[in-house]
């Protein structure tokens, strides 16, 4: 499909229809108003029709816009870009506030225009690559009452069934006044029926990523984050559901934010089933001074459109990240398996130790070594030392380049742990500046883990981290990078900011911490950089942009990954979502789970081990030598592969999941079982897209790693009949007091592989 045919336009009617095979989404100007009306988004139509009845207008009792008309309501009407107050009284994604204190604003349309590709919006995270496949609509609006425009983009692609929305607010060059924008989401989707489940990821530390569905109510339902980050309470990425969608079929309407600051998702239906979707930043304690010459632009809001299932809605999101969110030069690639001294040392190490580690860790096949939290200043515990990126002498007395040489002597990476936006009141840095710490000088500032944040809406704290930053990156090489951030913003004062502009702080905070990625991207580009906020705290599309991979959460039990990990691919891809093996009995859980499981959990993302290494028995090292073995052979189909959820954790004690690429024909199969049942039933596993007519070799793996031997089966015969998973005893009947027992907390693998059309 060419560019120019993703964007058409009725120029007469002023009907805009963005389509690719997969999806239409079509809105019109209101010819007596100039507003946005939204007709349609959903599966590709055709062929529109233009002679009005797409127009819906019920004569209802209201607010009217113009004098003697009875359908200028907006508040009956499905609209793009809403604003509360000006006959609609729903819930608006924007609210400006003029200087007599009114917010009456009147938008009109103006113009359009397409462009190819999608929009460079700098250092905020934006949909990137293939220009050529993608085509970009912005509409704009004039403020009637002011010299203000609004821009609405929208941008969609030829292979995608999605869009990407987002709006820019300007004060023209000419105007006097400064208008203040006291709310600016970044897209709003009118709905015109209200039968959907809304579906949203929300934990705390160590259980994030919990799935909640719920029947949409008449009102309001929202999600949020006012913690300065996208948070582990909820995630900045909502579905609506059609009540009978399941994982593999039912519409779906997905819509995530690429950004990672404060946040609000809402939900309203109102008393005619409409629903009205929207999402961005969220208006608490944000004003945006809008002085004249300037604007403010929103960050993006995909807003994905599936019939089947959430699968389907998943598979776009994954599709879409890897291949324009995820920086290219990380997406797809082989990742390198780590091994991470937090859980096998805390803050107790020195040299001998971590080279021991590395040492073992060289000797399984692992790639990289990552040195974690307590390598800098003088920090034994978490109650000092941030901002004081100066390597510990009593720890590691040789110095820094001294290790990072033995280590990669070994023909290992180095990876180093940062927290770069907090700061300890014991550090130099605090005592020279104690002007850039977050926080009223005056009134109470909260510590979080006995730490400051610092003020990152100012452009020198972020230069002076980054040449803190830079001058450790160049003392010696450092292939890696885990940037975490271990507390919430509260009492948010910046004291660089004017009065008038705290209501900006949040949003210039996360700017800040973009920028001080870039920085690093630019001087260092062969680092990447894996994000994390204790744990999961920072899990989105906006991160992303900048780290291809996140640490998904504090807690390694592999049972309760098996959730975690579940939810997370809602939103996100498998190479985003890191996961590691660690020690049993677990240190979140106590949960004894044999090494097999963990390996089988945690290689549905990114891989690696965290855990004392050194402690192991030959046997377990043996075990972790075929496991990264397996999951080097299997990484790309891991990375790549259409990820699919089969059976749930939530509410299966048997989940399962596959990995399947259609080109290659490969595939791999995890079932898991979380309490093993006495005298069980039957258990088929049915598996999802594959080709029906293709004959597949289907292969269990053993618990070390071995294939099995495979099987010849039709792709319909898995799909339909399924994988049989009860044994046939019928030969063995005598077996029946010593056959092998289940047990709890197991997996079983397969691999699959399209063949040769062979004769069954
Ligand atoms: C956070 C991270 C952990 C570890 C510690 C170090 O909790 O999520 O992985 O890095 O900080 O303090």
């Amino acid at each position: 499909m060419q560019t120019t045919d993703l964007i058409q336009v009725d120029q007469q009617h002023l009907v805009f229809h963005l389509h690719n095979d997969k999806i239409s989404y079509l809105f019109r100007v209101i010819p007596e108003i100039g507003q946005l009306e939204n007709y349609y988004y959903g599966p590709r139509i055709q062929q529109p029709s233009l002679d009005g009845h797409l127009n819906e207008r019920e004569l209802r009792p209201g607010n009217n816009l113009l004098t003697g008309n009875y359908t200028t309501s907006l508040e009956a009407i499905r609209q793009e870009y809403p604003v509360f107050g000006t006959t609609d009284f729903r819930q608006g994604a924007y609210a400006i506030r003029y200087p007599d204190g009114d917010e009456i604003t009147a938008f009109k349309y103006a113009s359009y225009q397409v462009t190819a590709g999608y929009p460079d919006l700098g250092e905020l995270p934006h949909a990137r690559y293939g220009d050529e496949t993608a085509a970009t609509l912005t509409i704009t609006l004039h403020d009637e009452n002011s010299p203000l425009t609004l821009q609405l983009h929208y941008t969609i692609n030829t292979t995608n069934a999605l869009i990407i929305r987002s709006s820019t607010f300007s004060n023209s060059p000419q105007s006097e006044t400064t208008y203040q924008l006291t709310k600016a989401l970044s897209a709003n989707l009118d709905l015109p029926n209200a039968d959907y489940d809304l579906i949203h990821l929300h934990g705390a530390w160590a259980k994030e990523m919990q799935i909640q569905r719920q029947p949409l109510m008449v009102g309001r339902m929202s999600i949020d984050s006012d913690r300065g980050a996208s948070s582990h309470q909820h995630n900045p990425f909502i579905a609506l559901a059609a009540t009978n969608a399941d994982e593999q079929q039912g519409q779906v309407y997905g819509a995530a934010l690429l950004y990672s600051g404060n946040f609000l998702a809402q939900v309203e239906v109102d008393n005619y089933a409409v629903t009205r979707l929207s999402l961005g930043i969220s208006p608490t304690q944000f004003t945006w001074q809008l002085t004249p010459g300037t604007s403010f632009q929103t960050p993006e809001v995909v807003l994905s459109c599936t019939t089947t299932g959430l699968n389907g809605m998943s598979h776009e999101f994954h599709d879409f990240y890897r291949r324009h969110l995820i920086d290219q030069r990380w997406a797809d690639q082989p990742k390198p398996i780590l091994i991470n001294n937090w859980e096998a040392t805390y803050f107790d190490f020195n040299e001998t130790k971590l080279l021991q580690l590395a040492t073992k860790a060289q000797a399984v096949g692992l790639d990289l070594f990552v040195l974690d939290d307590g390598w800098f200043g003088r920090r034994d515990s978490d109650t000092g030392s941030l901002g004081n990126w100066t390597v510990d002498r009593h720890k590691l007395p040789a110095g820094l380049p001294h290790l990072v040489s033995a280590i990669h002597q070994l023909g290992l990476k180095f990876g180093l742990w940062f927290e770069p936006e907090m700061i300890s009141t014991d550090t130099p840095l605090f005592q020279a500046h104690p002007e850039w710490r977050l926080g009223h000088p005056d009134k109470n500032i909260s510590h979080g883990r006995n730490q400051y944040v610092l003020d990152f809406s100012n452009p020198q704290v972020v230069t002076a981290i980054f040449e803190q930053m830079a001058a450790i990156l160049h003392s010696t090489k450092i292939d890696y990078i885990k940037w975490d951030m271990n507390r919430y913003i509260s009492e948010a004062f910046s004291p660089y900011l004017a009065a008038q502009q705290q209501g900006e702080l949040y949003h210039r905070y996360i700017m800040g911490v973009y920028h001080l990625y870039s920085l690093l991207a630019q001087s260092f580009p062969e680092l990447m950089i894996e994000s994390c906020a204790g744990g999961g705290g920072r899990f989105d599309a906006g991160m992303l942009y900048y780290a291809p991979q996140a640490w998904a959460s504090d807690d390694t039990d592999a049972i309760e990954r098996l959730k975690i990990q579940y939810g997370a691919s809602l939103g996100y891809p498998l190479q985003a979502i890191s996961s590691h093996v660690s020690a049993v009995p677990n240190h979140q859980v106590g949960r004894i789970t044999p090494l097999q499981t963990r390996g089988d959990v945690a290689m549905f993302g990114t891989f690696g081990y965290e855990l004392d290494i050194t402690k192991l028995s030959e046997a377990e090292l043996a075990q972790i030598k075929r496991q990264i073995a397996f999951v080097k052979q299997q990484q790309h189909l891991l990375l790549t592969g259409e990820f699919t959820r089969l059976a749930s954790p939530f509410t299966s004690n048997q989940p399962a999941w596959q990995v399947y690429d259609r080109q290659s024909g490969r595939g791999l199969i995890a079932a898991y079982q979380i309490l093993s049942p006495a005298n069980p039933p039957y258990r088929r596993l049915r598996l999802q897209g594959l080709d029906p007519e293709q004959t597949y070799q289907l292969t269990r793996i053993d618990a070390h790693y071995q294939l099995g031997q495979p099987i010849l089966v039709h792709g319909d015969e898995l799909m339909n009949l399924g994988i049989i998973f009860s044994e046939d005893y019928s030969e063995r009947t005598a077996d029946y007091w010593n056959r092998p027992q289940p047990h709890d907390f197991a997996s079983q693998l397969f691999a699959l592989k399209a063949v040769a059309d062979l004769q069954l």
